[in-house]
């Protein structure tokens, strides 16, 4: 998806608004027909673009992440104090995501890779070399890699092509007697069924983890993401719902996965608990069995840079706010659009609060709709809204995943996975609206339904 930034955060008003014109289009009444839309030419036909809000101004709505004088403000404050003190942040920003997340345990990581590698090293507590691990083939490289490290071998999951999360059902067809462990990914903030991998995982005795790189906020049941699971992770990199540029954080319920977590690539934690020290707060406790390995740690070095704690936390401030603000404006353009036929978004379950990360995935079927999604995506753009055709990596069809010297044993590769092909092939990516703009959301569903009411007129394949 094109994605516009605009680094010097240019406001609006409605005042500027109504001056640029484009409160003619906004003041239209909603759900106008197909038949009204119809009248005027499509854009990419020579027609009028039905999104007029000025383009420096939609940068600024569609801006992330969404820095200014309150970041800078804690920047350099974090600067301009005592340099072998500012660590204390990274203890900081851990209290403060324990107390958000409810999670007993948790630490601070480089990015979310470093937690992920973390977290499988946690793992080989009581997991042998050669322990397969099932994951959505849907994800990140860096979910699924890095638990070659440790002997672990991943068994590809589907998705579910309603939600584009983790299928249970598929998963039931792929177990194998070597499974130990299962990773929920809450694509896009949508979280997984957790109810339902659990009641799995339950029956065939496997560790649940959680993959929250996507999903800063969202819950289920009330209950956070990164709780559904005895160890998760999150991402704090540059597009993530709670940016820090880039930052990590592992979640941990047990005592034991967070000690074993810490030492392998936290040195600091293990020592001595010097009062005063800007470690202490986040010292392991004085029983720890841990607590020896003074010094050395397990032999990486994973902390997070406090400046990226210090981001973090100023963002975590406004995250509930902002993660309402994204709701609101994806829940209006939605409500409409998933009217026109064809247009369906990501199923969230009653109990679920989702988040939006990245971008709102809009599902199209071809065939429903009348019309390809290339053709959809090439005239939606020339009205003026920012979309992209969603390719998500799936991870099976990764050269490294094919070769076995990189595994303890041979990975089984599917040649396909049908979840994973159809949501990328109906997927939509449309930016997400970082701030309250009605007249913005309103010229956005008019662009969709004026190439709606034109679809007979563009190419079906
Ligand atoms: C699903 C998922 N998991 C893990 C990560 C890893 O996070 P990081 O980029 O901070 O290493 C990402 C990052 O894009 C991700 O999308």
């Amino acid at each position: 998806m094109k994605t516009n930034r605009n680094h010097e955060g240019i406001g609006f008003t409605r005042r500027d608004f109504i001056k640029t014109g484009g409160a003619v289009v906004g003041s239209m009444a909603a759900g106008a027909s197909l038949a009204q839309t119809k009248t005027e030419a499509l854009a990419i036909a020579g027609g009028s673009p039905a999104v007029t809000f000025p383009k420096e101004q939609r940068a600024a709505i569609y801006k992330w992440p969404p820095y200014g004088a309150d970041e800078k403000a804690a920047l350099t404050a974090a600067i301009e104090s005592d340099s072998t003190g500012i660590y204390k942040y990274n203890g900081d920003l851990e209290d403060k995501w324990k107390q958000y997340n409810g999670v007993p345990f948790c630490k601070s990581h480089m990015n979310g890779t470093s937690a992920l590698t973390t977290m499988y090293f946690a793992l080989t507590r009581e997991l042998p070399p050669g322990t397969e691990i099932m994951v959505p083939s849907y994800t990140f490289f860096g979910a699924i890699l890095p638990m070659r490290f440790f002997g672990f071998v991943p068994v590809f999951v589907d998705i579910d092509p309603k939600t584009a999360t983790l299928s249970v059902e598929h998963a039931s067809k792929v177990i194998t007697p070597k499974c130990r462990a299962i990773m929920a990914m809450h694509s896009w903030g949508l979280p997984c069924e957790m109810d339902k991998i659990n009641d799995f995982a339950k029956e065939h005795g496997l560790i649940v983890l959680e993959d929250c790189a996507h999903a800063h906020g969202a819950s289920m049941q009330g209950k956070k993401v990164g709780n559904w699971s005895r160890l998760g992770i999150y991402s704090f990199q540059a597009t993530k719902v709670l940016p820090g540029i880039e930052g990590g954080m592992g979640v941990y319920q047990q005592r034991e996965d967070f000690e074993r977590a810490a030492a392998f690539g936290h040195y600091e934690v293990c020592g001595k608990y010097i009062a005063g020290s800007p470690y202490a707060a986040n010292a392991l406790a004085p029983d720890s069995p841990y607590r020896k390995y003074q010094g050395t740690g397990l032999g990486m070095k994973l902390r997070m840079h406090p400046l990226a704690a210090v981001l973090i936390m100023a963002q975590l401030e406004k995250l509930e706010k902002q993660n309402a603000t994204i709701n609101g404006q994806v829940r209006k353009l939605n409500d409409r659009v998933c009217q026109l036929p064809g247009l369906s978004e990501p199923v969230c379950r009653k109990d679920q609060e989702r988040v939006y990360y990245n971008s709102n995935i809009l599902f199209l079927d071809q065939a429903k709709a009348g019309v390809s999604r290339a053709a959809v995506i090439k005239a939606l753009a020339a009205e003026g809204v920012s979309v992209g055709a969603g390719n998500y990596p799936e991870n099976h069809k990764y050269a490294v995943y094919s070769e076995p010297e990189w595994w303890h044993h041979a990975p089984t590769v599917p040649k396909t996975l049908a979840g994973c092909e159809e949501v990328n092939s109906k997927a939509m990516n449309v930016a997400l609206f970082r701030r309250d703009c009605p007249e913005l959301v309103e010229q956005y569903a008019r662009a969709f339904e004026k190439v709606w009411a034109h679809r007979d007129a563009l190419p079906k394949s």
